[in-house]
């Protein structure tokens, strides 16, 4: 029979970061979070059971790498296992992403095929409940499923460690410009660099403490439209969270030469031209600067000037899952 399966989902990007798993089976934050879903970066998913003796995963058009296969794959076991059923699934996944904005593809990826599987195994799932699921695939995918402002509760158990919408279609003129550098340092995993923070460095203990402030701060922040404050507190969590990776043994980083000239740069445009621009970075080198629409041209022309090489993308509020 026919069904019609198909799901988009935005990515996000996180203004108070989620960095340490309490279960990592489960995946179990052991902090909230929240995010601002974007619309420049979504991810199309349709799922339809065969015949086959092997599940069909098609990336972009064509079979998806070893890496990617198993940690769908084992998304669809999960799937499987909680409707009883063996059958073998086609998976077709599109990422669909103007430039290389430098965005995870995680977050869109797990919501959207989230989304597809409960059409198909007929879950009938709440957006709760499809938040839950997207969170065992990667736990960034929870908050895809609404768009705007939205607040990953951590909870304490598989039902209770969801997604909620704060605002799902912000008035305020924020807008975000990924700016993406050319030299990529070797890649460690947000899965392994969070989980290497969380066991091995000595300031993991304040993180929980950090984060409790931060996030009562960013909604005071977000419910009175203060962009200022609400950038100036998610460059200092960000900030927070790459310290824990500094201090981990052994310590690593994601930022290059490239990130912390421009954190320091923007530093300077806030003070000498008060200019709203404020950074948050994640599991990489590129720098989203988070400002408001009428400034982002003119902080992507001095970008440009100061990194002739980087790629620049204006980044808008996206909605939730469709
Ligand atoms: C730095 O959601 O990619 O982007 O749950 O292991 O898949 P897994 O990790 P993931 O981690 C995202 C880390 C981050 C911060 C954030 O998005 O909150």
């Amino acid at each position: 029979e026919y069904q019609n399966t198909q799901t988009t989902a935005h990515t996000n990007i996180a203004f108070i970061k989620y960095w340490g798993k309490k279960d990592a089976q489960l995946n179990l934050p052991c902090t909230d979070s929240l995010s601002l879903t974007l619309d420049g970066y979504f991810t199309t998913t349709t799922s339809k059971f065969i015949s086959d003796n092997e599940d069909q995963i098609w990336l972009n058009g064509q079979r998806a790498p070893v890496g990617f296969f198993k940690r769908t794959q084992k998304f669809l076991d999960l799937c499987r296992q909680l409707n009883h059923c063996k059958q073998k699934i086609q998976i077709i996944t599109t990422n669909h992403v103007p430039t290389a904005a430098g965005l995870a593809s995680s977050a869109s990826g797990f919501a959207a095929l989230a989304g597809s599987l409960n059409k198909l195994f007929q879950m009938h799932l709440s957006r709760a409940q499809l938040s839950c699921l997207a969170r065992r695939g990667s736990g960034s995918a929870a908050r895809s499923i609404y768009g705007g402002w939205v607040w990953w509760q951590q909870g304490s158990s598989d039902q209770t460690s969801l997604a909620v919408p704060i605002d799902e279609h912000p008035q305020l003129p924020i807008c975000l410009l990924s700016v993406v550098f050319n030299d990529q340092p070797k890649k460690i995993s947000s899965t392994q660099g969070m989980e290497r923070a969380r066991t091995t460095s000595p300031f993991y203990s304040c993180w929980p403490h950090i984060v409790a402030n931060d996030l009562s701060a960013m909604k005071k922040a977000i419910a009175t439209a203060d962009l200022q404050q609400i950038g100036q507190i998610a460059e200092n969590n960000c900030l927070a969270m790459h310290a824990l990776n500094w201090s981990a043994r052994p310590a690593f980083s994601y930022f290059t030469d490239a990130t912390w000239k421009l954190i320091n740069l923007l530093q300077q445009w806030r003070q000498e031209l008060q200019l709203v621009a404020y950074a948050t970075v994640d599991a990489g080198p590129n720098v989203k600067i988070i400002t408001q629409k009428n400034q982002v041209q003119q902080i992507q022309a001095r970008v440009q000037h100061s990194f002739p090489e980087a790629q620049t993308t204006i980044l808008y509020p996206g909605s939730g899952i469709q």
